[in-house]
């Protein structure tokens, strides 16, 4: 049983109180967005109210405060994913930005025609279509790690698709559509066996499970600030300091130089170097919050929660006539994607909301796993630490309640 009291913690979130279609609001799309503790509000409300300033370029008291609440989330990241410097922590508009730096930078650095890039065949979009781009750009080609029919890696064939012409390897901690947790110590330490780079994207692993880059030893970690609730908007590259040193610099702009004539501009150290222009500053600072509230739950109280919710799940949505799981892997988290047979997705999803139900249907932006099921699309519920087991008994009656209408 959980320590955690979740009724407690449903009174930090305002919007829970809220009806949708006059019912309670049931919020299962957490894989897409978090909803806001209080504090987060307060975070943001108090920067406008009494810092709004521009960060790292003022001399006078408001500007130094925003820097100051700033880097203070810079060090708070560090904290949170124990990154040996605080210069190793990018502040980004989020994971998709963030992928896109690396793959941008990265791939100018080190990619050349004829290499290779290995992604998943579960990853989201943003960790598919950057690797196709500079693939495009540099005549390398994008490699597949294939995955078994309950949505597992195969890593027989991870193995042997690393070689010499292997440049980088992306892959994601935890898939949003089908909820496997990637062995992602094993993929990390089988690529740097042949000196090959790992970047994860944790963009569904981060509020859910403990991580520690050093000990991971993964060289890129992504994630956003909006699906571990916190503001949207801002986002975290994490890298080793020796990767960045090495890559040139992303976008040219205000805060990213040390030096600019008309001959010859020189960039400023890390991580300004990576953070061209004005950053979205109130976000930047209420992660801090976001981030604290985790730690004040605890991580790991966090994630006993939820497997016991989803395994709650999983069980009563079981009792549903025609129900397919699209993702049985043996390690999950909080996803739980499923079809009826006999029925739509968004069906499903229109009838669920008229209950007050909120979950997302389609392809979750990984059409090659819809492609791989030959699916149209899974619904999707997707936990947080604020949902209850009642939420999870209206869930299943919901869908009940719709199949009986659509079959
Ligand atoms: C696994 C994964 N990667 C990347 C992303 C993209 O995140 P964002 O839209 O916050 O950049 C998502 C969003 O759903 C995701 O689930």
């Amino acid at each position: 049983m959980s320590n955690l009291d979740i009724q407690k913690i449903r009174e930090d979130f305002p919007i829970l109180k809220r009806q949708v279609n006059a019912k309670p609001l049931v919020y299962l799309d957490n894989g897409a967005t978090t909803q806001k503790p209080q504090v987060v509000i307060d975070a943001i409300l108090e920067y406008y109210t009494d810092m709004n300033s521009n960060v790292h370029r003022g001399v006078h008291y408001l500007s130094q405060i925003s820097t100051d609440a700033f880097e203070v989330t810079r060090r708070k990241v560090q904290e949170f994913i124990n990154a040996k410097h605080d210069y190793e922590v990018i502040i980004t508009k989020g994971t998709t930005d963030s992928i896109n730096l690396v793959a941008t930078c990265y791939g100018r650095e080190f990619v050349q025609a004829g290499d290779e890039i290995i992604v998943s065949a579960m990853e989201h979009h943003s960790n598919i279509v950057p690797w196709q781009m500079i693939c495009e750009d540099r005549g390398a080609t994008l490699k597949v790690i294939p995955m078994n029919e309950a949505g597992e890696l195969d890593m027989d064939a991870y193995e042997s698709l690393l070689n010499g012409k292997t440049k980088l390897v992306s892959v994601n901690y935890v898939s949003n559509a089908l909820g496997t947790i990637n062995p992602v110590r094993e993929i990390i330490q089988k690529a740097h066996a042949i000196g090959v780079p790992v970047l994860i994207d944790a963009a569904q692993a981060v509020q859910h499970i403990k991580i520690d880059v050093q000990e991971l030893d993964v060289d890129f970690l992504a994630f956003s600030g909006h699906k571990m609730y916190g503001p949207t908007g801002v986002g975290v590259l994490y890298g080793k300091e020796e990767w960045l040193n090495k890559m040139p610099p992303y976008q040219g702009g205000g805060d990213m130089i040390k030096d600019v004539t008309f001959e010859k501009t020189t960039y400023n150290e890390l991580p300004f170097k990576f953070e061209a222009g004005t950053p979205n500053i109130e976000a930047g600072i209420a992660l801090n919050a976001a981030i604290d509230y985790i730690n004040d739950l605890g991580i790991d109280n966090i994630k006993a929660y939820e497997d016991e919710l989803l395994a709650y799940a999983t069980e009563q949505l079981s009792t549903v006539e025609g129900i397919r799981f699209i993702g049985t892997a043996k390690e999950k988290s909080s996803v739980i994607s499923f079809v009826v047979d006999g029925t739509h997705p968004y069906d499903i999803g229109v009838l669920l909301d008229k209950l007050g139900i909120a979950v997302r249907t389609g392809h979750h932006c990984a059409q090659p796993v819809m492609d791989q099921f030959q699916i149209p699309g899974t619904v999707r519920a997707s936990l947080a630490v604020y949902n209850t087991k009642e939420e999870i008994d209206a869930l299943v009656a919901g869908v009940k309640r719709a199949t009986a209408m659509l079959v």
